[in-house]
């Protein structure tokens, strides 16, 4: 019998686009003598169609697993999977808390710096509570400043000096109540696939070579100049340690099924730094999650059906606890 998959894609965020085209390529990389497709759009506004996922164990008597390719908000931050646990569903990537502690930049470098893992230097405030003028001189610039809760580099501003910084603060306040400012790497992007509950496997890793000043949201996904380079041409030690920290990265989050660790490397010192960790990454034709598989020999197919395998048996592995006495 065939596995009936639920594809939930869309979505009320800036990513909305995104999360089409990705959704597209997971569907149709999807064996059609192994799979039912389910196919459940949420708009922009947030309604689904044909109808909403209910969050009553039962409801979904039709649906075996649920393969969230939401992006960002109310998506990848462990609302739709919390959604997923009420109604009983296995579903595809990380459970509520290693999405909602991934999806938070403050959060995840917290999490990560108590493995004595390296993350940037960076200070969070809340909305009105950032005084440009006192983060002034405590960071050197230029630095990054960004909502704490969000993707494709949306509100995100690289400041050069005091005034470039309020009105960056400005920026990122009004897509979250929490802000982060971040010392400015001068250096390398690389990226790192990871897969797997409870013993994951890191890929090979790829660099990406923004086209502006820094990877922001035209270069992802409207300008079509920003070069990638898979595998990255790194030395073998620093390859190593790239997969090494993506592992200890995705374990601190407590992160399962799959996720994208992405990274700055230092020019003038060598050092690597975390710097963010997305737990449901692009999944286009272009996006590099998949890319880095296929270039570490699982293809686009194998890797869908790996991720609904890796679904099922953590809901297996759920069975054997108890939820009452
Ligand atoms: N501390 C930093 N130093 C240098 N560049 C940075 C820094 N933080 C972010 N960037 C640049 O901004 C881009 C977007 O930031 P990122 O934290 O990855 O947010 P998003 O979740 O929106 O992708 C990065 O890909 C990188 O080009
Ligand atoms: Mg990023």
């Amino acid at each position: 019998m065939k596995l009936r998959v639920a594809v939930i894609f869309g979505g009320r965020t800036g990513e909305h686009e995104v999360s089409l085209r990705s959704a597209q390529a997971i569907l149709n990389a999807m064996d059609p003598a192994r799979y039912e497709k389910l196919e459940y759009f949420i708009d922009r506004q947030g309604k689904w169609s044909p109808h909403p996922i209910l969050p009553e164990p039962g409801a979904h008597p039709d649906i075996d697993v649920v393969f969230p390719v939401l992006h960002g908000t109310f998506g990848e931050d462990g609302t739709v999977q919390g959604l997923l646990e009420l109604a009983d569903l296995p579903y595809v990537g990380a459970g509520v808390l290693g999405s909602a502690v991934s999806m938070d930049k403050d959060m995840m470098k917290r999490v990560c710096r108590e493995r004595d893992l390296p993350v940037v230097e960076y200070l969070s405030f809340h909305r009105g509570q950032a005084d440009p003028q006192a983060i002034c001189g405590r960071l050197p610039f230029p630095v990054f400043v960004k909502p704490a809760n969000l993707g494709s580099s949306v509100g995100i501003s690289k400041a050069s000096n005091c005034v470039e910084l309020e009105a960056a603060l400005a920026l990122a306040a009004q897509f979250d109540y929490k802000i982060i400012v971040e010392r400015g790497i001068d250096g390398r992007e690389l990226e790192c696939s990871v897969l797997g509950n409870e013993t994951p496997i890191a890929s090979l890793p790829c660099e990406i070579l923004p086209s502006r000043a820094f990877y922001d949201y035209e270069d992802k996904y409207l300008l079509d100049l920003a070069r990638t380079v898979v595998p990255a041409d790194l030395p073998p030690e620093t390859t190593a340690e790239v997969r090494r920290l993506a592992l200890e990265c995705y374990r601190a989050v407590e992160c399962e099924g799959m996720a994208r660790v992405d990274f700055l490397l230092e020019s003038a010192t060598g050092k690597l730094y975390l710097n963010e960790i997305n737990t449901i990454p692009g999944f286009t034709s272009i996006s590099m999650y998949p890319k880095m598989w296929e270039h570490s020999g699982i293809g686009f197919s194998a890797l869908i059906d790996r991720l609904i395998e890796l679904a099922l048996s953590r809901q297996e592995r759920k069975k054997a606890t108890r939820f009452a006495r």
